[in-house]
């Protein structure tokens, strides 16, 4: 039966046999005592045995080895193969045998056979016991028991240790038990021998390197050893073959302990200790000490010199600083250089100076972080003078003819040091047909009869290997290359203003420029854009003077656009220059303008406010966008500034004497800014818009029956204030109910007979009804009664009859008289009052009204209420009382008639 055994030396390790527990020493496979097996002997020669005795009394059962053959030999001499075959699949491989020959006397003894250690034969759990007798057979057996198998065959032979036999194909017997007997014992552990140990390297070591070999060792020697490294680690390796331990990879310094252990068949084990000490190697400078010269002009930062420091070991990164400078200075530094390799540098504007300080020796340290190495590098600081330039600036002609290649300057310079010298230029057109040698020759680079260009100016450097001086020029005149014409005054940084409606031909901008060739003629052309701006200003060919048109007026408000760029060309003939300005036109507020010099209204009087009419005025402005607001200058008038229409400004009464029917006003439209003038004639019609009226409601004449026809018996003049045409008024009578028509009126309103009374008595009162009519149609109506008196008394006189004037009552003349005395009283204190106070007014007033009074008939008149016969209206002008106060007097228009 197997046992599956696990040793488990480490808790991290564990190795699984199947071979079996340890043996016990002591223990035995095979009979306890083979002597009692004595019984028969084979005849066979040359037999091979195989006991796999399934009570398993034959096969062994742990791990271990045999230390002892106890057999019974019966009889013959010889030798016999004590052997151990271990199953492998269906066949057996033999394992191991010892060799014991029995020689003549010991036939019929039981011998033991005891094994040096060397010779034992380790076994495993399943090993079988096996007898190989070359010759005749002298282990015995006895027939026993119904079981006990075995198996014989004489096909096996002598074989190798390792050699393999199909013991499956020999048929298996029974009932037989060998005289034969192996001890065991459980075998030595076995041990590394060499360690624990230690051993020293550096981080140098190349990789593969061997480094230790372990030896192990088992006191049984045939046992088979297997020997681990049970430490995990990547920086070495081991080979359990060769027991050689080898550096894995480049080692970084430190120290490691690696672990081992060696297992033997039965899972005994031994372990040791090896520990590898890995010493850093310091880095290495391999360039130093060195000198370098620095010149004491050195204004860049320069290398100086690159270090070559390096460190065997990958893992150790070399750095490399400036551990001191002797003179102290801190314009010397280290960096990378290249890849890792560090560089010396000398700061830029270093401030070197040979007089002062003519070496430095710097300290270089280079480490490994573990391991500083140094190294010296000396720095030596060398004079230096710049070149100096000895025949530049300079000019010189050259023509155009000039072919390639022809040498047209050489520079000179001078060097202290009398260092090699090297030129370079640059030029001041591109591109340049010039360049300059080493030697400081300028040659043309190309024939010059190609180029345009009238002149030349060449930057020109010189070099010492240090220091670069320059530039200095050199002026190259192509003296016979027209030069174009230059613009310089253009372009402009911003437009130019013209305001429209500006003077035709006014000035806009004088172009300006210049030649080189004073002697070229010049001309200025220009273009418009947009091209219409051509039509609104000009430009002198030969002046250059931009103007405004002298034809065309600027008119902002028809322009396309309020901006001309006026692209400006001038010619020399040959070659040419163009530039351009922008003109920016200015809007200007322009005046409304009347479309006619007179306008006609026509209306009617009326109170104020009366609509007069709208004049059609047709006003224009050129302006865009602009507002217009009318006024009228007529008292009379009032005018919607906004409409234009007129209405009354006071009642206008054409029926107040001098009241004129046409006005001829100045009208006014104005845009806020500017004013327009016009002339608007009103004509004011008359209306009717007064009604003829009798003086009194009734009328009573007398007269005799016998009256003469046609003589005037009365008047009933009618009045109608209003003047002209609607003023005319004519009379009819309605005597109808008198049936006939014995009376008529004349146009003056002079009542008289028309056919004879004779037909009524006296006492007889005749009524009829007047009427007076205008032209408007308007009427008025009075009742006229007409008395006929007795015929014996004597007719009354009719109440047409006058008073006498005023003048002529002797009771008038003093009081008017006393009149006048008191009106110079007055008229003294209104003189006193007005100085007194400074109140002109009044008397003013009423200067104006005696003097009016005076000069000229009074329109408006005042007239004092008094009686008045109805007979009587017209009252002479020279009749009028003075005035006492103003208050007095109630205003009563009324038609004046001449005297
Ligand atoms: C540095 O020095 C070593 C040893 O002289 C040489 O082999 C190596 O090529 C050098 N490295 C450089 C970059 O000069
Ligand atoms: C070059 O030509 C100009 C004009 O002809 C003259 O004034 C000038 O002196 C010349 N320069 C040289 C270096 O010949
Ligand atoms: C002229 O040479 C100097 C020194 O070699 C150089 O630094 C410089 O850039 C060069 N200039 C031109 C215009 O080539
Ligand atoms: C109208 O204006 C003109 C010119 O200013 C002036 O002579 C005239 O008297 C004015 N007419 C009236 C009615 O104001």
């Amino acid at each position: 039966m197997h046992c599956t055994l696990i040793v488990c030396t480490f808790l991290s390790f564990c190795v699984s046999f199947s071979n079996g527990a340890a043996c016990k020493d002591g223990d035995h496979k095979g009979e306890n005592d083979p002597k009692s097996k004595d019984n028969d002997v084979d005849t066979a020669t040359g037999l091979s045995v195989l006991l796999d005795r399934n009570d398993g009394k034959t096969v062994f059962d742990c791990c271990g080895f045999i230390k002892q053959w106890e057999f019974y030999a019966k009889k013959n001499t010889g030798t016999v193969h004590f052997q151990v075959w271990r199953p492998a699949g269906t066949s057996y491989s033999l394992v191991g045998e010892n060799l014991y020959t029995v020689t003549s006397g010991n036939e019929d003894k039981e011998i033991k056979y005891s094994l040096l250690t060397a010779n034992r034969i380790g076994i495993q759990s399943g090993d079988v016991i096996g007898i190989y007798q070359p010759g005749s057979v002298i282990v015995s057996h006895k027939q026993e028991g119904s079981s006990n198998q075995y198996r014989t065959t004489t096909s096996v032979g002598s074989l190798s240790v390792g050699s393999t036999f199909d013991w499956s194909a020999v048929t298996q017997s029974n009932n037989r038990k060998y005289a034969i007997r192996a001890d065991v014992t459980n075998g030595n552990n076995p041990s590394i021998t060499n360690l624990a140990a230690t051993v020293t390297g550096t981080d140098a070591t190349p990789i593969g390197t061997l480094l230790f070999t372990l030896t192990v060792a088992d006191a049984d020697t045939s046992d088979t050893l297997t020997t681990t490294m049970t430490t995990t680690t990547s920086l070495f390796n081991f080979d359990s073959t060769s027991l050689q331990v080898t550096s894995a990879q480049q080692l970084p310094s430190g120290t490691t302990t690696l672990n081992f252990q060696v297992t033997d068949a039965c899972g005994s084990t031994g372990t040791g200790t090896l520990t590898i000490v890995v010493t850093n190697v310091p880095p290495v400078i391999h360039n130093l000490p060195y000198n370098t010269d620095v010149t004491e002009d050195q204004t860049a930062e320069l290398q100086l010199y690159v270090i070559n420091a390096t460190d065997t070991s990958e893992y150790d990164t070399v750095t490399c600083s400036i551990q001191s400078v002797s003179p102290t200075t801190s314009i010397f530094f280290t960096k990378i250089a290249s890849g890792s390799l560090y560089g010396i540098y000398i700061q830029a504007y270093p401030s070197l100076s040979y007089d002062s300080v003519n070496a430095y020796t710097l300290t270089v340290a280079c480490t490994d972080s573990k391991d500083t190495v140094t190294g010296l590098f000396h720095v030596y600081i060398t004079r230096n003078n710049a070149p100096v330039f000895t025949n530049l600036q300079a000019s010189v002609n050259v023509t155009s003819k000039t072919p390639t290649s022809t040498s047209i300057y050489t520079v000179t310079s001078s060097d202290a040091e009398g260092d090699q010298l090297y030129y370079n230029m640059t030029c001041s057109s591109t591109p340049c047909p010039f360049a300059i040698y080493h030697s400081g020759e300028v040659r043309s680079t190309d024939s010059l009869e190609s180029y345009t260009v009238a002149g030349y100016d060449l930057f020109i450097y010189v070099y010492d290997g240090t220091t670069l001086v320059g530039p200095k020029t050199l002026t190259v005149i192509v003296t016979d290359i027209n030069s174009a014409p230059i613009l310089t005054n253009l372009p402009l940084s911003s437009p130019v203003s013209v305001s429209e409606n500006s003077a035709l031909g006014v000035s806009v901008f004088q172009v300006s420029y210049s030649d080189i060739d004073t002697s070229d003629t010049h001309v200025i052309l220009a273009t418009f854009s947009p091209s219409s701006g051509g039509s609104i200003f000009t430009v002198d060919s030969t002046n250059g003077l931009i103007t405004t048109s002298s034809t065309t007026n600027i008119n902002y408000e028809s322009l396309a656009t309020s901006t001309v760029v006026v692209n400006v060309h001038v010619s020399d003939g040959t070659a040419f220059a163009t530039s351009s300005l922008t003109i920016s036109i200015m809007d200007v507020n322009e005046a409304p303008v009347f479309g006619k010099t007179l306008y006609q209204i026509t209306g009617t009087e009326g109170n104020a406010g009366t609509a007069v009419g709208t004049p059609g005025f047709d006003v224009t402005d050129p302006d865009n966008g602009a507002t217009q607001k009318y006024s009228i200058d007529c008292p009379e008038f009032n005018m919607d500034q906004t409409t234009a229409a007129v209405t009354l400004a006071a009642n206008y009464d054409l029926d107040v004497t001098g009241t004129s029917s046409q006005v001829t006003c100045n009208v006014s439209v104005s845009d806020g800014e500017l004013t327009a003038t016009s002339a608007l004639q009103v004509t004011i019609n008359d209306v009717n818009d007064n009604t003829p009226s009798f003086g009194q409601p009734s009328y009573t004449f007398y007269a005799q029956p016998n009256e003469a026809v046609g003589s005037v018996i009365g008047s009933i003049v009618a009045t109608d204030a209003d003047v002209g045409a609607f003023g005319t008024i004519s009379y009819t009578l309605d005597q109808v109910s008198l049936g006939n028509e014995y009376f008529g009126v004349q146009s003056n309103g002079d009542f008289y007979l028309k056919t004879g009374l004779t037909t009524f008595s006296s006492g007889q009162t005749l009524s009829l009804t007047a009427t007076v009519t205008d032209s408007g149609g308007l009427t008025d109506t009075a009742a006229v009664t007409i008395v006929i008196p007795e015929s014996t008394t004597a007719a009354p006189t009719t109440t047409t009859d006058r008073h006498v004037t005023f003048l002529e009552d002797p009771k008038n003349i003093a009081w008017l008289s006393a009149a006048v005395v008191i009106l110079c009283g007055i008229v003294c204190l209104m003189v006193y009052q007005s100085f007194r106070f400074g109140d002109y007014s009044r008397l003013a007033r009423w200067c104006q009204r005696s003097r009016s009074k005076k000069l000229q008939k009074p329109r408006n008149h005042y007239r004092r209420t008094y009686y008045q016969s109805p007979r009587v209206r017209d009252i002479p002008e020279l009749e009028y009382p003075s005035p006492a106060l103003e208050s007095d007097w109630r205003p009563w228009r009324v038609r004046t008639h001449e005297l």
